[in-house]
């Protein structure tokens, strides 16, 4: 019995900097709260992929929660209080993100994070994300807290040159990973995700990136 309680043991939190860390299986209390959630907010605004400004479809889908949400297309990426797609104002950050989303951000070090933009992205098995800083917020002083429900990703995490070598970094289902201060602006991306079903989620990866943006 202990040898299996070993091997079940989650990986421990792991510095990717000085103020980066990914907080392994924080997330866990919340899933049962977050899903429901996720699906009265993609009801209103249901997941889509867009276009980037050179041109490319992107293989992730997303759609965003909070009084902002990012969007892209040919003219650029940004962030817009409506959908571009309904029309309509996002819908509002549900209270359980809120709360996700605060206590990983303190249990990090950084107290106080209010969130008003949540994206959520959608990896279906072959997605990935290319290396890119987040810097459409208004200001850099509040920490990016980036929450993996379902499949597992390599997650990378480079320098604050594009050249930099990159962390690799697996994240598994409950894992949040926050970055922010000296480390806000370190290139980030997720290779191509792998189909290893996760066990309630099925063929897919969901990742709630939480923001001050505005
Ligand atoms: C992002 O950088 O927007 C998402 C990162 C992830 O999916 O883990
Ligand atoms: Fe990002």
């Amino acid at each position: 019995m202990q040898t299996l309680a070993l091997f079940e043991a989650p990986p421990p939190d792991q510095h990717l900097g000085p103020q980066a860390l990914v907080l392994r299986e924080f997330a866990l209390p919340y899933v049962a709260e977050v899903m429901p959630a996720l699906a009265e907010i993609t009801a209103a605004s249901p997941f889509r992929q867009m276009v980037t400004p050179g041109g490319y479809t992107m293989s992730v889908a997303l759609t965003n929660c909070g009084a902002l949400g990012w969007t892209s297309d040919r003219r650029g990426y940004r962030y817009t209080g409506e959908d571009p797609h309904t029309g309509k104002p996002w819908p509002p950050m549900p209270a359980c993100f809120q709360r996700l989303a605060r206590a990983a951000a303190q249990a990090a070090g950084f107290a106080g994070f209010e969130p008003d933009a949540c994206l959520v992205n959608r990896y279906a098995p072959g997605a990935r994300l290319s290396l890119h800083q987040d810097k459409n917020e208004r200001n850099f002083d509040a920490p990016i807290v980036s929450v993996s429900l379902g499949m597992r990703a390599m997650f990378l995490f480079g320098g604050l040159a594009r050249s930099d070598p990159a962390l690799k970094v697996p994240l598994w289902h409950g894992d949040v990973a926050v970055w922010g201060g000296a480390d806000r602006l370190r290139y980030h991306g997720v290779l191509p995700l792998k189909d290893e079903p996760h066990e309630t989620l099925g063929s897919q990866r969901i990742n709630f990136t939480f923001r001050l943006a505005g």
